[in-house]
């Protein structure tokens, strides 16, 4: 039965998505690398280094360590300044009666973000106290699509992965939630998460009977 939810943060929870591309793209303009909302989506849900490295494979020049950590030390202080905009209402269409209804349920709720700013974003949300986890991101050896950091969150939950729900708006975080053995939700376009069990173009869909509809057709 399905027991537990594991949410992403960014594009799932509230639109930061869109704050994380600002800021890399005020980083390419800088820099005179080709960059748009396309090529953004393969940076969705990896981890800061790793983003930077995508963003400069389309350089043709090379960089060094210590330019790189003044470019990701650059994003994140843009980002940093989108961020402290964000309030209440800004969680996502559907999210804030979506937490009501798993928590009267008694489904347990974790977050699985690569963001380092994550828990300061949850606070500004004001929605930390619905979350019985939230994966460290500073702790994990390998990001998504590796399925480490759903795995991680399904064991501090102590529920079995195959009991648990994951929501994603990136083909790397649905692969993730597959290679955890959970059941997938991607938010977006199909072309692009097609991988996930069921696919919605907005959170302002789901609801929790959706989402047992979901998870009781894709365990079986
Ligand atoms: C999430 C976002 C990515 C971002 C990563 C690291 O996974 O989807 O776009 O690169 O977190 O975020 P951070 O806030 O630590 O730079
Ligand atoms: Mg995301």
């Amino acid at each position: 039965a399905l027991e537990a939810v594991i949410f992403d943060l960014d594009g799932v929870l509230t639109d930061t998505a869109e704050f994380h591309y600002e800021a890399w793209l005020e980083l390419a303009n800088e820099l005179g690398i080709p960059f748009d909302k396309a090529y953004n989506e393969n940076l969705k849900g990896v981890d800061r280094r790793t983003s930077l490295e995508l963003l400069l494979q389309r350089s043709d020049r090379r960089y060094s360590e210590a330019e790189k950590e003044r470019f990701m030390q650059r994003k994140n202080e843009r980002y940093r300044e989108l961020i402290r905009r964000i309030r209440p209402e800004h969680l996502l269409p559907g999210i804030g009666e979506l937490l009501e209804g798993l928590k009267a349920r008694g489904i347990r709720m974790a977050v699985a973000s690569a963001s380092r700013n994550a828990p300061a974003i949850l606070v500004s949300l004001g929605i930390t106290g619905y979350f019985d986890e939230i994966v460290d991101a500073g702790m994990l050896e390998r990001g998504k699509p590796d399925p480490e950091i759903f795995l991680r969150a399904a064991e501090a939950l102590g529920v079995p992965p195959r009991n648990c729900l994951g929501i994603e708006d990136a083909s790397s975080g649905v692969d993730a939630i597959r290679g955890a053995n959970m059941v997938a939700i991607g938010i977006g376009d199909p072309g692009t998460l097609g991988n996930a069990h069921r696919v919605f173009p907005s959170t302002g869909m789901l609801n929790l009977a959706l989402l047992s509809d979901t998870y009781r057709s894709a365990a079986n």
